[in-house]
């Protein structure tokens, strides 16, 4: 029986945003239930958000490290199993080991961390605790992506040779974090931050994206980061040139001063005999362009669509599905994984994936390289997490 897996959660009170989106990810399937969480680094705040959401007194904490030891105490049918961590990303590290440490799964929104190296040490924790380890690259969840990734991999459109991906947002045209919006002055505080802004918050999913889809690695990149905003000490634009292990070859564009931009989310695969084109806004079209045949255009749910894209929908085709349920993909396959692993079973065999370590140190290695790059001119820098 596919009972439901218990998720505490550090992060997520009252007015946060991926909080709350990740709570209703995890319960769209229910398969999992959250059972406690520590939500705010302020006492106060952290009561009051679970109140607001019904959390029980008794698995209401004040703090990660409180939550973790009292979680460990409880007899294993009642202590949460995985905990979600959704706060800045300069607290991802140290949650992310001290749960490990306590023998708790872990789920991390992105980027992993700060750092690359405080990656590796969450590596090395995850191997050598052999827990299970994944971070919402949320978009890898839309049906269409994975038809989009699985028709790559079937080799029908030939080998990849140039892959464009984007991410453009404009909602830091201004410098917002001067006024008191609690989002924008994180993000663009390196403490909080890490060092990458518009490149650690959302060039990384592009990245992913691009790299999922295609199946190749970036190896190379050149990079061009600009701080537009006067005063912001991180980088608001990133333009990237990338090179892949196959040859091919890419294009990123992130930006957050784009102004008039949403959460423009888009990748375009040209390989040697077909291309794809796939944008959130129209998150379940997939346009695939043929040398010798018209164009077709692909919708979710559908029976043109692969096994793994037909199993990330929930209704039929027409019906909007979106962001919420690729999320909650995510959620879906990590939440069987827990369970197989704490029940000692085997996971389905049609079990879908999530990003995981690799994925986690691939993105940090991808910061790091296009900072290192930016500096240095945009010289060519190689991406390597060794
Ligand atoms: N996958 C996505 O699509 C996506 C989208 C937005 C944000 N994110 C990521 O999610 C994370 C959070 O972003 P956000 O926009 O929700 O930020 P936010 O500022 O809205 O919320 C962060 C929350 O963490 C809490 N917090 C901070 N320190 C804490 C601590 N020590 N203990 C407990 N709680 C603590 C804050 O009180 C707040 O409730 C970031 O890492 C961000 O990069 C991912």
């Amino acid at each position: 029986m596919a009972r439901r897996v218990r998720m505490g959660m550090v992060g997520g009170g009252r007015g946060a945003f991926i909080g709350a989106v990740h709570r209703t990810a995890a319960r769209l399937d229910d398969h999992v239930q959250l059972v406690c969480a520590a939500l705010s680094a302020d006492p106060d705040r952290a009561k009051a958000s679970a109140a607001d959401i019904n959390l029980p007194d008794d698995r209401t904490y004040t703090s990660y490290k409180d939550m973790l030891q009292r979680e460990a105490a409880l007899p294993a049918a009642e202590r949460m199993e995985f905990v979600a961590i959704v706060t800045p990303n300069h607290m991802h590290h140290p949650v992310a080991l001290a749960a490990l440490e306590h023998g708790f799964h872990v789920l991390s929104d992105k980027p992993a961390t700060r750092t690359l190296d405080e990656c590796r040490d969450i590596a090395k924790l995850v191997e050598q605790t052999g827990l299970l380890y994944a971070l919402t690259h949320n978009y890898t969840g839309y049906p269409m992506i994975r038809h989009a990734r699985d028709l790559i991999a079937s080799g029908s459109l030939g080998a990849v040779r140039k892959v464009v991906a984007e991410y453009a947002q404009g909602w830091l045209a201004t410098p917002l974090e001067q006024t008191d919006h609690k989002q924008a002055a994180w993000r663009t505080d390196p403490e909080r931050a890490g060092a990458g802004g518009c490149l650690g918050d959302i060039a990384t999913h592009a990245h992913n994206l691009a790299e999922y889809v295609t199946g190749l690695d970036v190896q190379h990149l050149a990079a061009d980061l600009t701080t537009f905003v006067d005063g912001r000490p991180l980088d608001d634009d990133a333009n990237i040139l990338l090179r892949f292990n196959n040859n091919a070859k890419g294009v990123l564009h992130a930006s957050q001063i784009a102004v008039g931009a949403e959460n423009d989310l888009s990748l375009r695969v040209y390989a040697e005999k077909g291309a794809l084109e796939w944008r959130q806004p129209d998150a379940n079209t997939l346009l695939v362009h043929h040398l010798d045949a018209p164009t077709q255009i692909l919708r979710a749910a559908t029976a043109h669509t692969s096994d793994a894209s037909r199993a990330a929908t929930r209704i039929p085709p027409g019906h909007p599905e979106g962001y919420l349920e690729a999320f909650a993909n995510i959620y879906a396959a990590f939440a069987a994984a827990v369970r197989a692993r704490n029940d000692n079973s085997a996971p389905p065999a049609d079990a879908p994936d999530y990003p995981g370590i690799t994925a986690a140190l691939r993105g940090m290695a991808f910061i790091e390289a296009a900072l290192t790059s930016s500096k240095n001119n945009a010289a060519w820098t190689p991406v390597s997490v060794d």
